[in-house]
């Protein structure tokens, strides 16, 4: 459920015509709903065991307006680098519901986040556990740790977005969890407070969930029975959206897998759901630059390429295009649906029935809130696109537009060249 709908055949984000925020913001650019954001949030957050910590995963979208929207909402915050946490922290979400993950995190950002407080590092190798040991001592601190473990379960998603399998580079090795907790219950500065896992992204299915938390109730089991004191169970993020006809299972059935398989354990749980909360509070809007006519296909050139989203390309997704005005009885056509980006992987929909666009005509590309912005880059030189917050009626640019002489003014020009 989402909040960009027709009016009078108009796209709307809320109250406010996607129309008139291209024509003050320009085109391309990213749009997000404030009121589809509370609703994913307070949606997921109800069907969750109360006292459960809902640390949303800010890796899907890093807009400090939404992280601030989040953090209203009560929402912790799962990070993957000291620039996330900076992140969360100045969008307002205090670090005691900060969770650490991520399998490389340098002895700096450790530091940055023992000082700031924040509630728990999900550890994902040994040699972590020593150089988290390390800081957290020359501090005369102890770092609450959760051990992520991978439970070589098949999350049965996109091969690139799939994190629980053995083959992965994550998560510590089902077979060695244990010797891994013994270790690390020596280690001084080091304090095990749980178990975490986190299996891959997108999961249309609630049996790799099932599967993975199962494992995981047993290890929580084991793990007190070998003398720890285990009292979060922290299950990572994954649960799909729809992109498409398909309709994922919903926050309340994942709810029933998570209380029938890890509710009985007596421990604090948390949550790190990223593309639930933002992918469909977002569209990202561009106009037909030119409609062209190959010998084999018929093209719309958008003027949102690869780089503002790339998950077409990198990920074969789906995304909805749908037009930001309906013209009354326009006829259908076929596309390809590209970008202006120099690479044939610029594409975003192929062989797509869409009413007849001209040049100039504005669309919409749908559930772009989640690993859009944030995986946006410059390449051909193109400046990062602006983001825009809807709050009913009110919009607001969250992010300018970045100019080709801002990022100009970031270089430096060496001695022999000047
Ligand atoms: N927790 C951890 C440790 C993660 O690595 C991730 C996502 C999440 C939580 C949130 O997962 P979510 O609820 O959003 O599925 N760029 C890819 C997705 C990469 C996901 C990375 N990790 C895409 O566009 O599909």
């Amino acid at each position: 459920m989402n909040h960009f709908d027709y009016r009078n055949g108009v796209l709307h984000a809320e109250d406010a015509p996607i129309a008139e925020i291209a024509a003050a913001v320009g085109t391309p650019f990213y749009c997000y709903s404030t009121a589809t954001l509370e609703r994913h949030y307070r949606v997921f957050e109800a069907a969750m065991p109360k006292g459960s910590l809902i640390a949303y995963a800010v890796k899907a979208n890093g807009s400090l307006a939404v992280i601030r929207t989040l953090a209203r909402l009560g929402a912790g915050a799962d990070i993957v680098s000291e620039g996330e946490l900076k992140r969360v922290l100045a969008g307002g979400i205090p670090a005691a519901k900060v969770v650490f993950s991520g399998v490389g995190k340098r002895r700096s950002e450790m530091a940055t986040a023992l000082d700031a407080g924040i509630y728990q590092f999900n550890v994902e190798s040994e040699p972590e556990l020593d150089v988290l040991n390390e800081v957290a001592a020359s501090k005369g601190m102890k770092a609450a740790i959760a051990l992520r473990i991978n439970p070589d379960v098949d999350a049965k998603t996109h091969a690139k977005i799939s994190t629980g399998k053995a083959e992965n580079k994550f998560g510590i090795g089902w077979n060695r969890a244990k010797a891994a907790y013994a270790y690390a219950a020596k280690l001084p500065a080091l304090k095990i407070v749980g178990v975490d896992v986190h299996i891959g992204s997108q999961i249309t299915d609630l049996a790799p969930f099932r599967e993975a938390f199962l494992k995981v109730a047993q290890l929580v089991q084991d793990l007190r029975a070998a003398g720890h004191e285990i009292s979060r169970v922290d299950l990572g993020g994954g649960l799909g959206v729809p992109y498409d006809s398909r309709t994922p299972p919903d926050p309340a059935s994942y709810g029933a897998v998570v209380r029938e398989a890890v509710g009985a354990l007596d421990a604090q749980l948390i949550m790190e759901p990223g593309r639930l909360i933002t992918a469909n509070a977002g569209v990202l809007v561009a106009e037909v630059i030119y409609v062209k006519k190959g010998d084999e296909k018929e093209f719309i050139i958008l003027d949102a390429g690869m780089n503002d989203l790339i998950r077409p390309a990198m990920y074969d997704a789906f995304h909805d295009i749908v037009p930001v005005r309906v013209r009354a009885g326009a006829q259908r056509r076929v596309y390809d649906v590209v970008g202006p980006v120099c690479e044939s992987a610029d594409l975003f929909a192929r062989d797509r029935e869409l009413p007849q666009l001209s040049a100039g005509d504005l669309v919409a590309i749908l559930t772009a809130g989640a690993y859009g912005a944030v995986q946006g880059s410059s390449y051909n030189a193109r400046p990062l696109a602006p983001e825009v917050l809807v709050k009913g009626r009110q919009f607001a640019v969250t992010r300018p537009r970045q100019s080709v002489e801002d990022t100009i003014a970031l270089e430096r020009w060496p001695d022999w060249l000047r």
